[in-house]
């Protein structure tokens, strides 16, 4: 198979394309061809930096390292004991977070606990965009938030991977959504169905909000945070993206009366599943804002990391 190694931590230049022996699928795993590779920012922080690569495998780093977790393909064989899957299924799949998930690669086996059937109305590409982000919305807004019906919530980041889908999730529950971004992006984060926009570029957002029930802040800075704490109600909750900020946040949120708490998102073929059938139903649309070729996957980290366009970044692989 083609996969991109990565030869040591640094620039895109150390994505390096090679020829590797395509893996076979242990018990309870598929062997899946890759239609569509995911992009999320998490993938250029562990090329860049040892610290994180070694974080990420829990100081287990084997000699060759293929970085990618998101990924959509066709199922072409099915290991041991694996019920609910065959091949030729078309599937999608946050794979082995944490951990590595090696997608960069033209085969990848994953375990079966960890995929789902791909909703029929989205293309590969546009499917593996999706688990990293839309799980980490999930865990966010549903599973740590639990947004209700009538709250207020607050999303910072609105027009990124992750803001864009928990906005329509939060809409979905039935809150009363208010997102930041930059200007480009308001006809962007009001179309997903955001009550209000605010221009963090223009308006700083403690201006326009306070006594909110929920903030999901998706902004990687922990003086951002601090600010978020200050327009959650006493009671509400905050939810941040960096765990490793909680130590920063504790004393604040304590003060405040704030429940505070950091989401590592973590692969779930279960709430994978759910996500697909919102997707398939209508409630919930991932926005692919630029396709790059597997010989262009370098070129998508650079993307990634220079101010892209809303919403998500995908390879296709034919
Ligand atoms: N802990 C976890 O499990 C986990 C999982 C996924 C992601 N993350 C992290 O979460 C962060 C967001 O991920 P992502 O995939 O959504 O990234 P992304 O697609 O690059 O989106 C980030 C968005 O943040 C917006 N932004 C930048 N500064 C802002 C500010 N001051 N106020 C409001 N919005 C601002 C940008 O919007 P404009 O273009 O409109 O300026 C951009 O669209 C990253 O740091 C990522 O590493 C963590």
């Amino acid at each position: 198979m083609e996969a991109y190694i990565l030869t040591q931590n640094g620039g895109i230049e150390t994505l390096q394309r090679t020829t590797l022996p395509t893996p076979q699928p242990a018990a309870g795993e598929v062997l899946i061809k890759t239609k569509g590779i995911g992009i999320n920012p998490i993938d250029s922080q562990v090329r860049s930096s040892k610290e994180m690569l070694n974080m990420i495998t829990n100081g287990n780093t084997p000699d060759i390292v293929v970085i990618g977790w998101d990924i959509a393909g066709i199922i072409e064989q099915v290991g041991a004991g694996v019920e609910g899957f065959t091949a030729g299924d078309e599937v999608f799949g946050l794979i082995n977070m944490p951990g590595l998930g090696s997608t960069y690669a033209t085969h990848v086996t994953a375990p079966a606990s960890q995929i789902s059937l791909k909703p029929s109305k989205l293309s590969f590409t546009t499917a593996a965009a999706t688990p990293m982000a839309a799980l980490t919305a999930w865990q966010a807004v549903v599973t740590l938030a639990k947004v209700q019906k009538g709250e207020r919530v607050l999303i910072h980041g609105a027009s990124g991977g992750v803001g864009h889908l928990a906005v329509q999730l939060a809409k979905y529950l039935g809150a009363y959504v208010i997102g930041t971004g930059s200007a480009k992006n308001e006809s962007f984060i009001l179309g997903l169905g955001a009550d209000e926009f605010i221009d963090y570029a223009t308006t700083p957002f403690e201006q326009q909000v306070k006594e909110m029930d929920v903030v999901i802040d998706t902004v990687h800075s922990i003086p951002h945070v601090l600010r978020s704490i200050t327009v959650v109600k006493t009671g509400g909750r905050l939810i941040y993206l960096q765990p490793h900020f909680q130590s920063a946040l504790s004393p604040l949120l304590e003060a405040a009366h704030v429940a505070g708490h950091g989401v590592f998102v973590h692969s779930s073929g279960k709430e994978l599943r759910e996500i697909a059938s919102l997707i398939e139903n209508g409630y919930l649309q991932p926005h692919v804002s630029t396709v790059l070729s597997f010989d262009q996957l370098p070129e998508a980290h650079r993307l990634q990391e220079n101010g892209k366009p809303a919403g998500k970044i995908a390879v296709a692989v034919s």
